[in-house]
């Protein structure tokens, strides 16, 4: 038996219109991932035959997002079943199913479109199958049409629609599977004569129908099939998103003391017993160890945080940053492009960049590695078990030995050497009695209404 094949055109080449954006729709991120991430990923886990994303011209940003999967332009886009036709060339010689799916319909499930196929190949083998779904405000979306004895007789868009019409709660998602072999040939002899003057794929039913094919219609949760049109509706989605990422990190054993107010990116990976508190967001490319903590307030982007570290309150961790085990990174402390090492501690107002700070040292309260100088950036190295005294700026580059210790307030332009002092301060001055005789002296000085 041969398998049966599949083949995914995935629709990016829209305007975005109503999204008022000079970022093509698709590329707005979702958990900070591009809207078409999200697609991606469940297309990997689908691994269809073929895939085809159609896009619009001068999109090259998207078809770099979607590579290495095949592009086709689009140009200009009249329409949905104008676009689908745009793939027209990148699928012939493929004979199976065919599935269409919307770039801005971005949490559609593999187990969705598994059921699509299905249901396109069981009897009584319909030629095309429609994904609907009820969506709490209908709205823009297309509504399914369905004749007494339940079958799908056409799909109406919203600005086409009698009012009857748009009472129907029954919508179309805009994902449908196609038997290839009619295809193209109905695709073909669709018209542009309705209010929006495009070519709408959703027409493409009513030509079936006529031709005495079946279409099928199978019903999906609308919490899936939002269609991301405008702002309001990307901030939509990023909620939905957000709690379903939220109930992910508690299944998988974080706490999360407050979980309405974390946010997290698609990809963010915490271990077990790890502890969130209130407040605090995770860009991109973030792995949390085992037993972590991260305290409220802070702010953590392409970082590594080893097993049993303590972050925060109010830290801020940039792209490079790597917290190891056990280590603590405290209040207004900033660290990028750096290592921590295991159990060292950076407790307070501290800026760590490019720099490596090794096991168990100690950086005191308002540290700074001064890397950049204007021009270039360069590194800092401190040794294990080094103690940085407080307000110490180290000039880079730079090395502090292991065991080092540095007098706070000092300004440190040069290595020290293992286990030495350096302290760069001016040497502590102190006048007896100083302070008061100036206060008796100001004091008669005011008594006498001078000044
Ligand atoms: C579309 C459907 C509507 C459905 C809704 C679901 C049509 C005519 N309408 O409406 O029935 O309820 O989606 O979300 O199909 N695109 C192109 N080329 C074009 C036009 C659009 O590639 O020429 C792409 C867009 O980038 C987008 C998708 O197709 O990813 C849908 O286009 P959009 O304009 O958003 O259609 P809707 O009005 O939302
Ligand atoms: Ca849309």
């Amino acid at each position: 038996m041969t398998k049966e094949k599949t083949a995914v055109i995935v629709l990016a080449a829209g305007l975005g219109t109503r999204m008022k954006s000079d970022l093509p729709k698709v590329l707005h991120p979702l958990a900070g991932r591009p809207m078409v991430g999200h697609i991606m990923e469940t297309l990997a886990a689908l691994d269809p035959e073929r895939v085809v994303f159609v896009v619009g011209k001068g999109m090259d940003a998207v078809a770099a997002a979607v590579a290495p999967h095949t592009t086709v332009v689009q140009e200009p886009p009249l329409g949905t079943a104008h676009a689908v036709l745009a793939a027209r060339e990148a699928l012939s010689g493929f004979t199976g199913d065919v599935l269409v799916i919307f770039g801005d319909t971005p949490f559609l499930s593999l187990a969705t479109l598994q059921r699509m196929i299905e249901t396109r190949r069981a009897a009584p083998l319909p030629a095309i199958v429609v994904l609907g779904f009820r969506p709490a405000d209908p709205g823009p979306y297309g509504r399914l049409i369905v004749d007494a004895k339940g079958a799908l007789t056409a799909i109406v868009e919203a600005r086409d629609a009698t009012p009857d019409q748009l009472a129907v709660d029954l919508c179309n998602s805009g994902v449908m599977a196609f038997d290839s072999g009619p295809l193209f040939g109905l695709l073909g002899r669709i018209g542009n004569d309705n209010a929006k003057g495009e070519y709408y794929l959703t027409e493409v039913i009513a030509l079936a129908r006529a031709d005495g094919l079946s279409c099928a219609m199978v019903e999906g949760d609308a919490a899936e099939l939002l269609g991301v049109n405008s702002r309001a509706d990307l901030a939509a989605a990023e909620a939905i998103l957000q709690d379903r990422l939220r109930a992910r990190a508690m299944a998988q054993g974080a706490t999360l003391i407050d979980p309405r107010t974390v946010y997290f990116s698609a990809d963010t990976r915490l271990g077990r017993d790890v502890t969130i508190g209130p407040s605090v967001v995770f860009g991109p490319g973030v792995t949390v160890g085992d037993g972590a903590t991260v305290l409220a307030f802070s702010h953590i982007e392409g970082a590594e945080i080893a097993a049993g570290a303590r972050i925060g309150p109010f830290a801020r961790l940039r792209p490079g940053a790597r917290i190891g085990t056990d280590a603590h990174i405290g209040n207004f402390v900033e660290v990028k492009n750096a290592s921590v090492e295991a159990g060292a501690k950076a407790n307070h107002l501290t800026y760590i960049g490019d720099a490596r700070v090794g096991a168990g040292a100690n950086v005191g309260a308002g540290t700074i590695t001064c890397n950049y100088d204007g021009f270039f950036k360069f590194h800092t190295d401190i040794g294990a078990g080094a103690f940085i005294g407080s307000n110490t700026a180290l000039v880079a580059p730079v090395k502090v030995g292991d065991g080092a210790i540095i007098g706070a307030g000092s300004v440190v332009a040069r290595d020290v050497a293992a286990d030495a002092l350096a302290v760069t301060r001016a040497d502590h001055k102190e006048v007896k009695g100083w302070a008061q005789r100036f206060r008796r002296r100001k004091t008669a000085e005011k008594a006498k209404g001078k000044g």
